[in-house]
């Protein structure tokens, strides 16, 4: 078989972006008026948005959190995959980050599912934790401060349902450089490997995602 070369991978990413891009010209032109507003170029790329749709849209869609809005790229995607009646609680703790997503969340048409908690992601969690019942969250998406994975992990277990879905980003390199090099999220990997609740694998998409299913 011929193999991977730097060249290849490039190529095949660029061809997977060309497939599979932007659905609309809302979302493509977002990132660029985050950009042009001085939020930072972070967000999931196309084809992730569209993994996170569909896995979101493969649950009862009822209920979904996300840590880490940014720009409200990849919480679009997500809210869009959700049922009729689904909502989407998508958590950021800078404020101008937060502004600047619920407008795009008004102008994508989904302000009326999204909320947007302000604060960090382990306190808003431990709010959610005695607000949410348990076992009713059908989709997670951890995207928020790498080092707290672990953290973030404990917190949204209980509240999952079974048959849910858990996405994480970034578990294998950051803009700082790839897991060999000492990044990514290796401790939230293992833990959530060795979850016997957990059915999980990863992909090599972008900077590498984990996607976990509850049993
Ligand atoms: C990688 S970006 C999220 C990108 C977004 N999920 C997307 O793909 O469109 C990470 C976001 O998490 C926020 N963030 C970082 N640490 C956080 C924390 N401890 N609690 C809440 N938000 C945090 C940052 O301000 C930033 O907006």
């Amino acid at each position: 078989m011929a193999s991977m070369t730097p060249e290849r991978w490039d190529w095949i990413n660029d061809y997977i972006h060309q497939l599979f891009g932007d659905p609309d010209d809302h979302l493509a032109g977002l990132m660029a008026r985050a950009e042009a507003a001085g939020l930072p170029q972070i967000a999931v790329s196309p084809d992730v948005g569209r993994l996170l749709g569909i896995l979101a849209a493969s649950t009862p869609g009822r209920l979904a959190i996300e840590l880490g809005t940014l720009a409200g790229y990849s919480g679009i995607w997500i809210a869009r995959g959700l049922a009729p009646d689904g909502r989407l609680i998508t958590v950021e703790m800078d404020p101008k980050h937060a502004d600047f997503a619920e407008a795009e969340f008004a102008t994508a048409g989904v302000a009326d599912r999204v909320e947007v908690r302000r604060g960090r992601a382990r306190d808003v969690l431990a709010q959610l934790v005695s607000e949410l019942e348990p076992e009713s969250v059908d989709f997670v998406f951890i995207d928020a401060h790498k080092p707290e994975y672990p953290d973030y992990f404990r917190a949204v277990k209980p509240l999952m349902a079974s048959g849910g879905i858990l996405v994480a980003d970034n578990v294998l390199g950051t803009s700082s450089g790839w897991i060999d090099e000492g990044h990514g999220t290796d401790p939230f990997n293992r833990l959530v490997a060795a979850d016997p609740d957990f059915l999980a694998t990863m992909m090599p998409m972008r900077q590498g995602l984990l996607i976990a299913r509850k049993r």
